[in-house]
């Protein structure tokens, strides 16, 4: 194959079989670059590993002009993320239900910052650290009462498993000091993922910082380090178009003028996190038409793709806005788009408009870079991951695909 044909998606997936994830690293590094320009000089941006932890994503994001961190939340996501270059002492370590040895593989890698979930978690993120004969910095996520009136996927402001209840940080603040081998440095807000536009988005954030510094003044809690999540959005699985924020920045350096006036110093310094808006558009899924039928007058186009390379998320009850792509095809009409599994539940789009499909032809899911391979069901009915390539301009960079192997026998 030679120049562009190499990198096209019909020939990858002509070379390599669907169904494919293709990743543009040459994207990801823009949306990068986006984010960077959209939120204040001097922010720390967090990727979120769990959007998508393929190799080659995750040293684009923390190589080049614009060096994101880590946050993760399993030993398997911190071993991604230190084996593409992620500084261990940057990493931030999240997640409602840490295991002490998910703990003691975290300080032992050299992870130092941590964020804790409740007084429990604290506790276990001490006692490990102790026995390391080291002090970590924790930040105390806060589960915020009054969340603003934007919508999204909302995590914060009901009963959750994030999260102290912000109502009972000040009674809890004293224990949560005591805790031995841990240094409470900050706070860690995550309110919500893909807010519905720029104004929610900015009205959360807001929101946020106004009430760190109200928590920071009732409990006196030394902040020197602000997360304040994120919201930042990106189409899923759908066409659309990733959102360039061009208040935000400003919008942001006022909240915190007013709420934390040395925060241009550095005191404290403020992060934000983001998983979806820096990687979704830089995916497509290839998948390979296996069959089209009718059936009591509804069609049914069966790929070779289902839950179990896209959308675990579907297989929850969350069914995909999900949009087909045929170069150069108009819609013919609606069908039910299925995968290849042996469950009614494998159902990627229902009344999705589609070209005249017929076995054999090849279509593409865009924007599913992120939360595609990494939330899927994978290991159910035991299909082959779909093989993942990641391409700069024409270059192939990598193609790999994820392996499962037999279950060994515990035990002596
Ligand atoms: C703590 C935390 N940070 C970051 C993210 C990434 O969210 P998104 O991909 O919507 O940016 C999540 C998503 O669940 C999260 O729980």
């Amino acid at each position: 194959l030679d120049g562009d044909d190499r990198v096209s998606r019909a020939a990858l997936a002509e070379r390599f079989g669907t169904p494919l994830y293709l990743y543009d690293l040459d994207r990801v590094s823009a949306s990068k670059r986006d984010l960077f320009e959209a939120v204040p000089d001097g922010f720390l941006v967090y990727y979120a590993v769990k959007a998508n932890p393929h190799p080659d994503v995750l040293r684009e994001m923390c190589g080049g002009d614009h060096s994101c961190r880590a946050e993760v939340s399993s030993t398997g996501e911190l071993h991604a993320a230190l084996d593409a270059g992620f500084s261990r002492s940057e990493c931030l370590y999240t997640g409602p239900g840490k295991t002490t040895a998910e703990v003691v593989e975290a300080v032992e890698c050299g992870v130092r910052l941590f964020s804790a979930e409740s007084l429990s978690d604290l506790c276990r993120i001490g006692a490990v650290a102790t026995s390391r004969h080291v002090v970590v910095d924790c930040l105390i996520r806060i589960n915020n009462a009054a969340a603003s009136a934007s919508t999204g996927i909302r995590m914060t402001g009901i009963p959750s498993q994030f999260g102290i209840d912000s109502e009972t940080l000040v009674g809890t603040m004293a224990e949560l000091n005591a805790v031995a081998g841990t240094r409470i440095t900050g706070m860690h807000f995550f309110p919500l993922s893909n807010a519905q536009d720029e104004q929610a988005l900015i009205e959360e954030f807001r929101n946020t910082v106004a009430v760190a510094a109200r928590l920071q003044r009732e409990t006196g809690m030394p902040v020197q380090l602000l997360d304040i999540g994120g919201g930042f959005a990106a189409p899923y699985a759908a066409s659309g178009e990733r959102p360039v924020y061009r208040r935000l920045r400003e919008e942001l350096e006022d909240t915190l003028d007013a709420h934390f006036p040395g925060w241009r110093d550095g005191q404290p310094r403020i992060a934000c996190e983001s998983g979806r808006y820096l990687v979704a558009d830089a995916g497509q899924l290839v998948c390979g038409v296996g069959n089209v039928k009718e059936s009591r007058g509804r069609r049914f186009v069966i790929l070779d793709a289902g839950i179990n390379a896209l959308g675990g998320l579907s297989g929850l009850g969350r069914l995909l806005p999900m949009t087909v792509e045929l170069a150069g095809t108009r819609a013919a009409g609606v069908a039910s788009v299925v995968g290849p599994l042996c469950t009614t539940g494998d159902l990627l789009g229902r009344a999705v408009p589609v070209p005249d499909l017929g076995s054999g032809d090849t279509v593409v899911i865009p924007h599913v870079g992120a939360y595609g391979l990494t939330a899927s069901l994978l290991a159910f009915l035991g299909r082959p991951a779909p093989v993942e390539v990641a391409v700069r301009g024409d270059d192939l960079v990598s193609a790999s695909r994820v392996q499962f192997t037999r279950s060994y026998q515990l035990g002596d």
